[in-house]
């Protein structure tokens, strides 16, 4: 796995657990072209081959930001085209996300703010510091969201609540994104890593196929009427059931031990 990028951190703290962190505090870690393409490297790596990565915590260096967004002042001035072949950069790594196998946490450590909201909601699931903050800003900017926010969040929070957070542009709290649904988890600011990592070497000890199948199939629960749902899962099922891992839990289970997961 690749581990060095100009505007991200990769750190393996724990075997098969990857802390990327957005660095450019400065900025608020705002994402300017160049973050585009880290991410989308990033996560399309991943795509290609997780190697023996079991779970990514996605967070932002320093105590102010996760995310600021797509990088205003590099955006300053921007021709059309110019704005356009960024954007496009920004789609692939949105869809680079989308189609990330292995599980992401979001740890929102501070503000997530316009495409920072938007990464938070492309994680599959949401643990935030008291402190953190939340918005979608772009209309106040004269755009609109452009890396899934407007598919995410009524997802996440429904659809009226995401038309009143879109349309106003207001910031919203922690404990107001956990109450509709959308963050998991509300933790005491210096705990937050602790319990996103914690969350994390509980999926890494599970099963990785079967975590990763599992994935993609509760993913298109949002996605397919009922039945078609369920025949997608029964192939996500049937693709794991001639595993190595699928004998050794079972296994396990009846000696009484922990199961040695092997990815195979
Ligand atoms: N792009 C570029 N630079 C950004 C940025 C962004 N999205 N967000 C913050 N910064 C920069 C600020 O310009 C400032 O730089 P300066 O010191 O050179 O002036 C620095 O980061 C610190 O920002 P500041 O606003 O002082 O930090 P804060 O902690 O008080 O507030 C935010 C943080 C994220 C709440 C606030 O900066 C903000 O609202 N940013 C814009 C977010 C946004 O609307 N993003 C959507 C982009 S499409």
């Amino acid at each position: 796995m690749r581990t060095e990028y100009e505007t991200l951190l990769v750190e393996i703290p724990k075997p098969h657990i990857v802390v990327l962190t957005m660095n450019r505090p400065d900025r608020r870690n705002a994402f300017n072209t160049q973050m585009g393409l880290d991410l989308r490297g990033f996560f399309t790596d991943l795509y290609v081959d997780p190697e023996d990565v079991r779970c990514v915590v996605l967070t932002g260096s320093g105590a102010k930001a996760f995310c600021a967004g797509g990088d205003l002042k590099e955006r300053d001035g921007m021709t059309t085209e110019q704005w356009a072949a960024q954007h496009a950069v920004f789609e692939q790594m949105t869809l680079a996300m989308m189609d990330c196998s292995v599980p992401i946490i979001a740890a929102v450590n501070g503000a997530a703010f316009g495409g920072g909201c938007e990464l938070a909601l492309g994680a599959d699931f949401i643990y935030a510091a008291e402190s953190a903050r939340f918005a979608q800003t772009e209309t106040r900017l004269g755009i609109m969201p452009g890396a899934g926010g407007t598919q995410q969040l009524p997802r996440a929070v429904g659809v009226r609540r995401a038309k009143e957070l879109v349309l106003t542009a207001e910031p919203f709290t922690a404990q107001e994104a956990l109450e509709w649904g959308m963050a998991n988890r509300v933790c005491e600011d210096d705990s937050l890593m602790d319990e996103a990592l914690e969350a994390a070497l509980k999926i890494a000890g599970n099963g990785p196929i079967a975590v990763r199948q599992a994935k993609k199939s509760v993913a298109m629960a949002t996605q397919l009427d009922l039945k078609t749902g369920y025949a997608y899962e029964i192939e996500a099922y049937n693709r794991m059931v001639s595993t190595e891992d699928r004998m050794e839990g079972v296994r396990a289970f009846n000696e009484k031990r922990k199961p040695y997961f092997k990815g195979r």
